[in-house]
């Protein structure tokens, strides 16, 4: 199984990192089969399996119940787990018992947080000083987007470039071993990913980034929204239907079940 030191030398060794959300055991026993390094239980979920607008309203129950899932469909994986919104946001100690419940009730191997303020700087310390690897996410933050205005992209002002930039040097500071870089300019993905030694996987950060990472139901076309950034690699939002609708059609006009999916007694 990969660790944190697996990506570490991968970034050193300029062997790309891919990451992919999955959710629950059948994406999850894909996306281990196709050898995806590390598997992120994205609270993008809220939005692609639970059909909220953001991701706002996803629990900690909700990631738990996931990650747990997710461990079963991918025994050999590197997974982490996506702290939801205020689950890292009120006390040190709630933010560490909730890094915990990955780890132990999920079986998750690290934790992902948003954001490089000074009160998430100390958030990433207290999950660190649990022994529990963190992965740190900066630009366009869905968890911010009211503060934020919106899912516009980060970055593009020089005071937003320069204080990103400094915000990944204090995320690496703090002790995450991974960054996400979400919306934001190539050339801010590029001179964040020179200025690190921590792995950064982008979404949305251009081509310089040591790794990359897609959202499971955007790259196989089941999302509503396909943004200037994703590569769809299958149209299941097409397949799935006419499937459903064949099924239908057979029953309906008596060709489902047929001959072979009948049992017969023994003679
Ligand atoms: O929730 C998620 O899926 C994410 C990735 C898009 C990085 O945070």
């Amino acid at each position: 199984m990969n660790t944190v030191r697996t990506f570490k030398k991968m970034k050193e060794s300029g062997e790309k990192i891919v990451m992919l959300t999955a959710y629950d055991y059948p994406s999850a026993k894909f996306t281990e089969a196709a050898g995806i390094d590390i598997i992120l239980v994205g609270d993008s979920l809220g939005m692609v399996v639970q059909g909220y607008h953001d991701t706002l309203q996803v629990t900690m129950d909700d990631m738990i119940y996931h990650t747990r899932a997710t461990r079963r469909g991918a025994p050999n994986s590197f997974i982490a787990g996506d702290m939801p919104f205020m689950s890292y946001h009120l006390n040190i100690d709630e933010t560490k018992k909730n890094a915990a419940r990955f780890i132990v009730e999920g079986g998750a191997n690290a934790v992902k947080l948003e954001g490089g303020k000074p009160s998430r700087l100390e958030a990433i310390k207290a999950i660190r000083d649990c022994e529990i690897p963190v992965i740190a996410h900066l630009g366009l933050t869905p968890q911010s987007i009211h503060s934020l205005g919106g899912y516009a992209i980060q970055g593009k002002t020089k005071s937003d470039f320069d204080l990103l930039k400094e915000q990944a040097l204090a995320v690496q500071e703090a002790g995450a071993f991974l960054l996400v870089l979400e919306g934001i300019p190539e050339q801010l993905g590029k001179e964040i990913t020179e200025s690190l030694s921590i792995p950064t996987i982008g979404i949305g950060a251009g081509r310089y980034t040591d790794g990359q990472v897609l959202v499971y139901h955007d790259i196989l076309g089941m999302s509503d929204i396909e943004p200037k950034f994703l590569k769809v690699y299958a149209r299941l939002s097409e397949s799935i239907p006419q499937s459903i609708k064949e099924f239908y059609d057979d029953v309906k006009k008596g060709r489902f079940p047929a001959e072979e999916h009948i049992y017969k007694p023994i003679k």
